[in-house]
């Protein structure tokens, strides 16, 4: 018996087994399981994977219970105190942070590529007026992989690179484009005079001919703000770009199903839900009704932009944006009865045994959605903000996944519980 190993019983015939222990290089050990099913003939079983570490990953590191997050090494902090958003996109995508010549250039690739082929608007005028601009993105995206077929083989550094730079400069574009399709708005084109988030913003507030005033305090929001989302480990959408890298997809496959894995209310599309909640909700006085709904177990009712899967403390990113929230209000003389409402639930939920004893604490969608609204940015497009941020994590994720020497499709197993064989009656 070594020490490196977990020795399981099973008491139903006394057989032992062991498994060996992996360590991290921070973090938590894991127990290799690989041959769980061949050495006892049954499954794990994990849903949701709540004790599972589906891959090895270099990129992004979180401890859930201290409240930290590191990409590659770099905290949280860090970055989105002195870093920029493109800062972190590289560091991601090519594992190391820029120097100041190489962040140039990736700026410039970044406005070279901003544009997409003229075909994509063709399949933006099929959609709806109000159409969801996730439901047009995530169709913007595959569609790419039509214009951009031959570049779906993706095996050297150099086209990794190619790739990387495409989605990621391409993907802003799409996004004002969904907006401003989606409310019948003319489109306004990248502008190669303006940085990446800036160029954005302006994509989603200029009207041809005519400038509009975007002020350093609200582009360095809306950067922070993509910065914190750039990469979050194995999450649900995360997860499902890597699975289709597993099968060996291409990147805009998988970057299209983590826009639809994002987008769900539990995940991504928090955000929007927050803001939409906290309007609901409508004043403070109200607040204390929605609590109790929150915590009656008969009601299906849950508080937007509470509660984390790994944090079970702050999420280090709230932290960040509450006080960008607060800063950003100030200056922008905005003041709301929706911060009024935010800050009496959040202190309430603070001291309230039910969400302490569950580790039940704001995460990062209950302060953006308020920011982005200070911005100005529509609710149905803070999740478009989201896939922004997350762009780059995914395709480093997607990207360590393809690199590796041997690449194991991702098919988990069952435990069923159907209908033993039956025949029909006659
Ligand atoms: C993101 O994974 C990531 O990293 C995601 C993300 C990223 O950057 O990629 O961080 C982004 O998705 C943030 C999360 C945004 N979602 C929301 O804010 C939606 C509201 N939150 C919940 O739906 C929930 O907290 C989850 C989905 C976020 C986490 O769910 P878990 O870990 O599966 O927890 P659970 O459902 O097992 O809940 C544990 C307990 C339950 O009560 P008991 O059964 O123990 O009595 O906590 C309760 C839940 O009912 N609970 C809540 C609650 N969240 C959990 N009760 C009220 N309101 C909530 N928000």
């Amino acid at each position: 018996m070594s020490k490196d190993t977990i020795t399981i019983t099973n008491n139903r015939n006394g057989k032992t087994y062991d498994f060996n222990i992996l360590d991290a290089s921070v973090g938590p050990s894991v127990v290799d399981i690989s041959t769980f099913y061949k050495e006892t003939g049954m499954f794990t079983y994990d849903e949701g994977y709540t004790s599972t570490a589906s891959c090895k990953s270099e990129i992004t590191y979180i401890d859930g219970g201290a409240g930290k997050l590191m990409y590659r090494g770099y905290d949280i902090a860090y970055m989105a105190k002195e870093k920029t958003f493109l800062d972190t996109a590289y560091l991601l995508v090519y594992g190391e942070l820029p120097t100041k010549d190489e962040l140039d250039n990736f700026a410039l690739e970044m406005q070279k590529r901003s544009f997409v082929h003229e075909g994509v608007k063709k399949l933006f005028d099929a959609f709806p007026d109000r159409a969801h601009p996730m439901a047009i993105l995530s169709a913007g995206v595959s569609a790419l992989s039509t214009f951009y077929y031959n570049h779906l083989e993706v095996n050297t550094p150099q086209e990794y690179k190619e790739m990387a730079n495409r989605i990621i400069a391409k993907i802003p574009t799409l996004a004002a484009f969904s907006y401003r399709y989606s409310n019948g708005l003319p489109i306004i084109y990248p502008d190669l005079n303006k940085g990446f988030t800036e160029n954005f913003l302006n994509m989603l507030r200029a009207y041809p001919h005519e400038y509009v005033e975007l002020k350093d305090i609200e582009i360095k929001a809306l950067d922070t703000i993509f910065t914190l989302h750039a990469d979050h480990e194995q999450n649900a959408s995360t997860t499902a770009v890597r699975n289709l890298a597993s099968t060996m997809a291409h990147p805009y496959a998988a970057i299209s199903a983590g826009i639809g894995a994002l987008w769900g209310r539990s995940h991504g599309g928090a955000n929007e839900s927050v803001i939409r909640q906290l309007e609901m909700i409508g004043t403070v006085d109200r607040v204390d009704e929605f609590i109790a709904k929150a915590k009656d177990k008969n009601d299906p009712f849950r508080l937007m932009g509470f509660g984390h899967r790994v944090y079970k403390n702050f999420d280090p990113r709230a932290t960040i944006l509450k006080e960008i929230r607060n800063e950003l209000m100030g200056e922008l003389g905005i003041s709301s009865e929706l911060v009024e409402v935010a800050n009496k639930i959040e202190k309430i939920a603070l001291s309230d045994e039910y969400f302490v004893s569950r580790g039940l604490y704001p995460n990062i969608d209950f302060y953006s959605g308020l920011i982005l609204q200070a911005l100005k940015i529509p609710k149905e497009m803070f999740a478009v903000i989201f896939v922004i941020g997350r762009t780059p994590g995914w395709i480093a994720q997607w990207s360590e996944l393809h690199q590796q020497k041997t690449i194991k499709i991702a098919r988990p197993r069952q435990l069923y519980v159907g209908p033993t064989e039956r025949t029909p009656k006659s």
